[in-house]
């Protein structure tokens, strides 16, 4: 029997882009759920820090590791730190939930989009996540669960997001070819899909621009642009035992944006 199916048993989540914004959100909401978690920064290891700190304040363990999602080159090396730590704050060699958070904005129309900018996109938000998951399936426990952050610009297209709703809805289909493969050693797969959510994502435009905002709200059935904890808690739900028959699934969490 693994860790995950005995009672109450210690359950690990790793979140990429844990330091801020919805990641952030998402570590929290699964430790206040008994959850000890993994979470991932780029640059900002005061904010990965903080986050850690919080964490433990709720009784919860937690480690902030370096790695940047979009160089698949450093991923077998992330993968021998994150068994280290494994080790170490856990003695233990496997974790349960991942969550495939990270990732940056950008703002370009069709005609104006470069391929070096399509190229960071695409390592950011597909081919990352990609191979970050098939580098730490070995560390997953039989019966975990992944979750793979997308974006309602999947479902509904808002001009000057061609390039990053493209690498999002590739990662839709991702996740239904990892439930559907994955599903033999009973690990799930989904996707939630945010709306328009005030973090510092694509220059903080959701946030500090207030025609964006004012635009979001306008269009979303609940009036108002998301914010971060929006988010965290549904990624916690997902992962949350009464949530175990869910696969395979896209969930958006937008308020209703553009229905
Ligand atoms: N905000 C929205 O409106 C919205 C809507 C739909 C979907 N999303 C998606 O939600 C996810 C999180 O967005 P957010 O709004 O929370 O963004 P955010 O507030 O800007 O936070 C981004 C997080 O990702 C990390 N990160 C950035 N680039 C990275 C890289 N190359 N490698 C590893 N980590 C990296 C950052 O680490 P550092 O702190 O070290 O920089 C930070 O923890 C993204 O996948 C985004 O596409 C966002």
């Amino acid at each position: 029997m693994t860790a995950s199916t005995t009672a109450n048993p210690l359950r690990i989540a790793l979140v990429t882009g844990g330091s801020r914004g919805l990641g952030r959100s998402a570590a929290l909401a699964l430790a206040a759920d008994g959850v000890d978690v993994i979470l991932t920064y780029v640059s900002n290891d005061a904010s990965a820090q903080a986050v850690v700190a919080q964490i433990e304040a709720k009784g919860r363990r937690a480690v902030a590791l370096r790695l940047d999602v979009g160089d698949s080159t450093t991923f077998a090396a992330f993968a021998d730190s994150v068994k280290a730590a494994l080790a170490a704050t856990w003695q233990r060699e496997r974790f349960d939930f991942l969550v495939n958070n990270a990732g940056v904005g950008l703002h370009a129309n069709f005609e104006d989009t470069t391929e070096a900018q399509f190229d960071m996109l695409f390592n950011v938000h597909l081919k990352g996540p990609y191979f970050l998951t098939q580098k730490l399936l070995p560390l997953i426990n039989d019966g975990g669960r992944i979750v793979n952050v997308s974006s309602g610009l999947t479902r509904f297209s808002i001009a000057g997001a061609s390039a990053y709703a493209a690498m999002k809805g590739g990662v839709e289909t991702l996740t239904r070819y990892l439930a559907k493969e994955l599903g033999a050693r009973g690990i799930a797969a989904n996707t939630i899909a945010p709306g328009a959510i005030e973090t510092d994502f694509s220059g903080g435009m959701v946030r500090d621009n207030p025609q964006v905002n004012a635009m979001v709200a306008g269009f979303t059935a609940l009036g108002r642009a998301g914010q971060p904890d929006d988010i965290g808690g549904v990624i916690a739900l997902l992962l949350g035992e009464g949530s175990r028959w869910v696969n395979a699934q896209r969930i958006e969490a937008s308020g209703g944006m553009l229905v």
